[in-house]
């Protein structure tokens, strides 16, 4: 017996209470809010008093921890305490949609409709749908690290702390022209620019942008390359340089000149004492001569 062989048995002999998922797949921004459908098909939509539904979780942060979402059950509803408040079914009992307020990253994963309304065998009973919780990318954090000066290497690194789907990172100089840089990607959320032998051209804004399917986040660096001055300058630094060096030997020719005629001096001055002491010696046998004359 076929599996339409199986449902007309069923049909005809007993009334089988089929689930099914309008959605495979949901998406949902964080902190927006969901509806999770699921459908049930009975022909004793007159007799729901036994009517029990459950939602369950696995979530892709904690598979080996699946959760029960929700329960319905002789007419009560039971919240998994983690998500009272948040959860809550939409159209019972002729429905088993969940709506799903304030969406959190755990709350992504693989969720699980089981319908049941005993007598009525299911067929199936069990519907799947996976719920991703988008991000958008936070704000980069923009850095550069280097030699500044020219002939130097500076690298520019940029961090991006979350997003879902993982941000796409670049990073753009924006003048004079917009270029986009070779990247590497150190993780799957930083990457960084290695610019080697910087000069005058390498100065200017750079841009760094993380971007996903919610959006993008730019930060920036501007650089300014430590150059030395223009020719001009050059022209200027070296006249500068070249007075220095005639004013620094003028003045080492005026400090020898004038050791030199101090040094003169002195000896003058040391041959005018000698001169003095042979004065007086020269003078003294006269004068003693004279005395004793
Ligand atoms: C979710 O929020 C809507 C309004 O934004 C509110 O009407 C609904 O009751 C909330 N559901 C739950 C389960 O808290
Ligand atoms: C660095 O760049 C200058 C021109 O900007 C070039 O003359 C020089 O050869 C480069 N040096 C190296 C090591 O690439
Ligand atoms: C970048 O820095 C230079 C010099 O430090 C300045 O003239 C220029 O305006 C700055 N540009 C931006 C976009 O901040």
């Amino acid at each position: 017996m076929g599996a339409t062989g199986r449902w007309m048995f069923w049909t005809l002999c007993v009334s089988a209470l089929r689930v099914t998922m309008r959605e495979s797949s949901l998406e949902v921004a964080r902190g927006d809010f969901v509806v999770l459908p699921c459908s049930f098909y009975t022909s004793a939509s007159n007799h729901l008093s036994r009517l029990n539904i459950i939602w369950t979780l696995t979530p892709f942060s904690s598979p080996e921890a699946p959760i029960q979402v929700i329960v319905y059950d002789h007419g009560q509803v039971i919240e998994d305490p983690s998500l009272i408040g948040r959860v809550g079914f939409t159209g019972l009992p002729l429905s088993a949609d969940i709506m799903l307020n304030d969406t959190r990253v755990s709350d992504a994963g693989i969720y699980r409709c089981m319908v049941n309304n005993p007598p009525e065998i299911t067929d199936p009973g069990i519907g799947e749908l996976v719920l991703s919780v988008l991000v958008p990318p936070s704000l980069p954090v923009c850095q550069w690290d280097g030699d500044i000066n020219m002939g130097g290497s500076v690298r520019l690194s940029c961090l991006v702390a979350e997003g879902i789907p993982t941000p796409e990172i670049r990073w753009d100089k924006m003048n004079p022209d917009e270029i986009s840089l070779p990247i590497n990607m150190e993780s799957e959320l930083s990457g960084s620019v290695q610019i080697v032998n910087v000069s005058s051209q390498t100065s200017g804004l750079y841009r760094c942008s993380a971007t996903n399917t919610l959006g993008t986040e730019n930060c920036y660096i501007n650089l300014s390359i430590y150059t030395p001055d223009s020719p001009s300058g050059i022209l200027q630094g070296v006249l500068l340089t070249l007075s220095m060096c005639l004013l620094l030997l003028a003045l080492l020719v005026l400090v020898l000149w004038l050791h030199h005629t101090g040094q003169d001096g002195r000896l003058r001055k040391g041959r005018g004492d000698k001169d003095e002491f042979y004065n007086e010696i020269r003078y003294t046998p006269s004068l003693m001569k004279r005395s004793f004359v």
